[in-house]
């Protein structure tokens, strides 16, 4: 789903009545409440990353439908996932049990502008997460950073361009280049390198099952093995 419409799409602003978390909890229970198809499709750039390394432990951040929860656990890998959704998390976990997977992965409720999971990985993934409302993504990200492990992984995928099947057709949206994510993590170079920073294009399905070509921003931090 794309959510960036109008506005920067990790810090766009929410309705002014209730706490900018509460507002995010709703729109994105409504989103998952709505489709509830779980582990259907892994993200390519997650697969690409992923099928190289030997498994261990994984932290999807904003796991959504959990495809990519699943397709690591059924690669091995220990996964935390988590989301803001209830209806997400529950899914997920219920799905992965559903494949014989459910030892392999824990799915826990954070609204991660509040709260973050506990634990050490060795490999962090956050793909696409955007939203329409307020997200400290850089504390959010450097907090991800400090949980790897020596030696361990931290993959960023965002939206580089809008899809045709995108309800959003603002031509003023701002894709953050790789470059200006990392410059918004502030971390250090020589603690957590950056390994990959590109702007890669692809071939997408959409819902209805057409097919155009987009761009994705990928960053891939990696933590020094000292
Ligand atoms: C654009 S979707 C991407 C989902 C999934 N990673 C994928 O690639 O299909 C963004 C996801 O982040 C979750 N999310 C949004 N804001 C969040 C927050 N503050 N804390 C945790 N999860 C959040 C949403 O529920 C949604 O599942």
């Amino acid at each position: 789903m794309d959510t960036t419409r109008g506005r920067h799409p990790h810090t766009g602003s929410a309705g002014a009545a209730n706490p900018p978390g509460d507002d995010a909890e709703l729109f994105w229970e409504k989103h998952h409440s709505t489709r509830r198809i779980w582990g259907e499709r892994a993200n390519p750039l997650l697969v690409e990353t992923a099928e190289p390394l030997a498994p261990g432990a994984a932290l999807d951040l904003g796991c959504g439908a959990g495809g990519d929860t699943v397709w690591l656990a059924r690669h091995g890998w220990q996964v935390t996932a988590v989301d803001i959704s209830s209806t997400a998390v529950d899914g997920v976990r219920t799905h992965a049990r559903d494949l014989g997977v459910g030892g392999r992965v824990t799915a826990e409720q954070h609204d991660l502008a509040r709260s973050f999971p506990a634990g050490e990985f060795d490999l962090v993934s956050a793909q696409y997460l955007q939203t329409p409302f307020p997200l400290p993504r850089g504390r959010v990200l450097r907090a991800a950073a400090r949980a790897l492990r020596p030696g361990g992984l931290l993959l960023i995928v965002d939206h580089g361009s809008t899809a045709p099947w995108s309800w959003n057709r603002d031509p003023d949206t701002h894709y953050p280049t790789p470059g200006e994510v990392a410059a918004d993590l502030g971390l250090d170079p020589g603690q957590w390198p950056v390994v990959r920073a590109e702007m890669p294009r692809r071939q997408a399905v959409g819902p209805a099952g057409e097919t155009a070509t987009v761009t994705d921003n990928v960053l891939l931090i990696q933590r020094t093995a000292a």
